[in-house]
């Protein structure tokens, strides 16, 4: 089964077999069988956050539950709910429609319902974290259903229990069971706080208020220029291929930073709560000079040194390998190294 159409890379990678998940009873039934039950699996949902490096052995479970409903309302916050197929950006879109904002920050983000916990997606001041109830999962092994609440998906920046396979998940700082591969999330439940209110302080949204004469913005307006943001310095992956940043932010202790300002005075940075300072990762590739560079097919962005994108066709036999993708991460993570002294960690699920 090609893979090329069902990851957001484009990479032409082809699974031994694939199933689409429209509704839990799929899932189940497919549990039920003696055959399918034994049978390593792979949970794909929008295919926004993997590099397939190689074609994939495990069977594929193509997530496509749709659904959005409310749940509840209370005088602290609206309660709403997706099926894990859907597109993260049209829920966002949907719950903004309904007079439900909260979600706007996170507006263009690509991919599913279902993966954003995964990941833990944020931007521009808010991340999944910060706006999350409960998630129903089915237990691949046992076909049990269970639900999990924002301390049992342990999130962390870019990360949750389900991209960790074994017993503990230190970046959280606490004891969790590893549910990569083990767990597929069914549908996932938000928490909109009441009354609402703007998440501001991004730089690139100050500017954008300041452009507009603004200073009390609307939900409508932070998701419109939330999405003007992204569309002018991201690649839209419908059109090149890309899985949005593809190292995270790295964190530092303070001597670290003292230690880079001084190799380059003019790296990006950002003090967090604990004491420790955040790096612009971006900022680190394009101070190597990697901007607009490539191996075969694959490349750096020109407008966000952070993205990798494919430079072959979408739909087309031309585009970038999966290994052609990790060499030039390879190549850019030794340099930075070499230049500040940092190993950059990636960010999507490399498979
Ligand atoms: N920068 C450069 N050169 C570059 C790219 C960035 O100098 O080529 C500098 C920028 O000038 C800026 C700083 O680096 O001062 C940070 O850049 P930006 O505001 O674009 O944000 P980011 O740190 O690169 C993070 C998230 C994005 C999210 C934005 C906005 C991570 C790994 N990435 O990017 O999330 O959209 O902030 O909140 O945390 C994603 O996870 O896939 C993603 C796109």
């Amino acid at each position: 089964v090609p893979l090329q159409a069902y990851n957001s890379f484009h990479i032409l990678a082809k699974a031994n077999a694939l199933a689409h998940i429209t509704t839990q009873a799929d899932i189940s039934t497919l549990l039920a069988d003696p055959f399918w039950a034994s049978e390593p699996k792979f949970v794909l949902g929008g295919g926004s956050n993997v590099i397939l490096t190689g074609d994939v052995k495990p069977l594929v479970l193509k997530v496509e539950i749709l659904g959005r409903r409310l749940v509840a309302e209370t005088d602290k916050a609206v309660i709403v709910e997706a099926g894990a197929g859907e597109s993260w950006h049209d829920f966002v879109a949907w719950t903004l429609a309904q007079g439900w904002p909260g979600l706007e920050n996170m507006a263009l983000i690509p991919g599913t319902v279902g993966a954003a916990p995964v990941q833990n997606i944020g931007a521009y001041g808010v991340e999944l974290q910060d706006r999350f109830d409960s998630l129903d999962a089915i237990d691949l092994v046992t076909g049990q259903v269970f639900t999990l609440n924002a301390a049992q998906c342990a999130f962390g920046y870019r990360d949750s229990v389900f991209k960790h396979s074994s017993a503990a998940n230190p970046d959280a700082g606490q004891q969790a069971i590893g549910l990569k591969d083990r767990a597929l999330i069914l549908r996932v439940r938000f928490a909109l706080p009441k009354p609402w209110k703007p998440v501001l302080g991004y730089l690139d949204l100050e500017k954008k208020m300041a452009e507009h004469g603004v200073d009390q913005p609307t939900a409508q307006q932070l998701f419109d220029w939330v999405c003007e943001i992204r569309r002018a310095k991201l690649p839209d992956p419908a059109v090149i291929g890309n899985a949005g940043s593809f190292f995270k932010n790295p964190t530092v202790t303070p001597e670290q930073c003292a230690d880079i300002i001084g190799r380059d005075p003019k790296v990006v940075f950002y003090p967090l709560a604990d004491g420790s300072f955040k790096l612009a990762a971006g900022w680190l590739i394009d101070a190597c000079g990697w901007r607009g560079k490539s191996v075969g097919k694959a490349g750096v962005y020109e407008k966000q040194a952070l993205v990798l994108v494919n430079r072959g066709s979408v739909d087309g036999p031309d585009g970038a390998t999966g290994g052609e993708v990790m060499t030039l991460a390879k190549a850019i993570q030794t340099s930075v190294y070499e230049r500040f002294g940092i190993w950059l960690e990636p960010e999507p699920v490399v498979v």
